[in-house]
């Protein structure tokens, strides 16, 4: 999916907070234990959370031609659109407009677009989006090219999308082409709500200062890594913490493990409190065999309670490791 500028993209992110139920009345376990909650979910679906709004099926076809001009300019020259769904069902009305990425850059410096058109399902636009590019780099690109449309409410409606690899392009091939718009790729998102643990170790007479580290394995990056804040003095700490991981295409959780470590935080080097890794358990990923693939039956048990419950969340009370087999690659 494109993450893109589109007020569409992200508005629902500030949902998590205040999605889940509460921990109360659980028992307590001897052991420290963990409280979590995960969810994942396809971007339609989780925009979905919010009410119906800016979902469509995907129908109808775009028109456009590719070329590559002698002014090394990669040109995408939009003609048309033909039967679009309407963005906005309730007044059966679509204002659309085209927009384009070169991938993998999706930033605002690669996105184009036409001119929106008004209350029309059968857009004639006979513009060209221009990228300064140079032949050779075109090798590993993607052109991206997606329908919108331009809502009233704020919000962009996604239409369709249509995507090709520039790798394998015929360049002699410069006649305008239909082709039908595509849905969105499953792209989804983990997301991890830390709320609290219990009955930490008693590594200090006046409590422990704890915090909790995220990684979603195999990435140890530190894009990948996040922290709760310090919550001082206590064995017992409430964190409240939501942790979002996106970029997950279809299938690829069942490769990933969250690893959850707890420290104490000390200005000399941090202290290991415990941990969980939550994964399939299976000690591969990617067919890879893995040393962090190890999950325990809990942990495994959670895992698959979230791949089977997209967007939702799934609650859970874990025992902590208290000790865990350091990754090799990475500590
Ligand atoms: C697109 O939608 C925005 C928000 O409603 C609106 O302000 C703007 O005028 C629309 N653009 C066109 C060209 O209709």
């Amino acid at each position: 999916f494109l993450q893109d500028e589109e007020p569409d993209s992200d508005s629902d992110r500030s949902s998590v907070s205040s999605l889940g139920s509460e921990v109360s009345g659980r028992k307590s376990h001897l052991s420290s234990a963990l409280s979590v909650s995960e969810r994942t979910g396809s971007l339609m679906s989780i925009y979905s959370d919010a009410g119906d709004f800016g979902r469509v099926s995907v129908q109808g076809a775009v028109e456009f031609a590719l070329m590559y001009s002698p002014a090394e300019e990669l040109i995408v020259m939009v003609e048309q659109c033909q039967d679009l769904a309407f963005g906005n069902a309730r007044k059966q009305r679509t204002d659309p407009y085209v927009k384009t990425y070169l991938l993998p850059d999706k930033s605002r410096r690669s996105k184009r677009k036409t001119s929106i058109k008004k209350r029309t399902t059968n857009p004639v636009y006979v513009e060209s989006l221009r990228y300064n590019v140079k032949k050779k780099d075109l090798i590993d690109k993607t052109l991206s090219l997606s329908v919108w449309h331009n809502d009233s409410r704020g919000r962009n409606v996604f239409l369709g999308q249509m995507e090709i690899s520039l790798r394998s392009w015929d360049w002699r091939h410069e006649a305008l082409t239909w082709y039908n718009l595509q849905p969105k790729h499953g792209t989804g998102e983990v997301h991890v709500w830390l709320k609290e643990a219990r009955q930490l170790r008693k590594l200090k007479p006046q409590g422990v200062d704890s915090f909790v580290k995220c990684y979603i394995l195999p990435d140890t990056s530190k894009k990948s890594r996040q922290k709760t804040r310090v919550v001082k003095k206590t064995q017992n700490p409430i964190f409240n913490h939501a942790m979002v991981y996106d970029g997950f295409r279809a299938g690829e959780v069942r490769d990933a493990c969250c690893e959850l470590t707890v420290w104490d935080h000390s200005t000399l080097s941090n202290q290991f409190l415990g941990g969980v890794r939550l994964s399939l358990g299976t000690g591969k990923s990617y067919g890879k065999k893995v040393d962090w693939m190890d999950s325990e039956a809990q942990e495994v048990d959670m895992w698959e309670k979230m791949l089977s419950n997209p967007n939702s969340w799934v609650d859970g009370e874990l025992s902590l490791r208290p000790s865990m087999t350091p990754r090799k690659e990475h500590l």
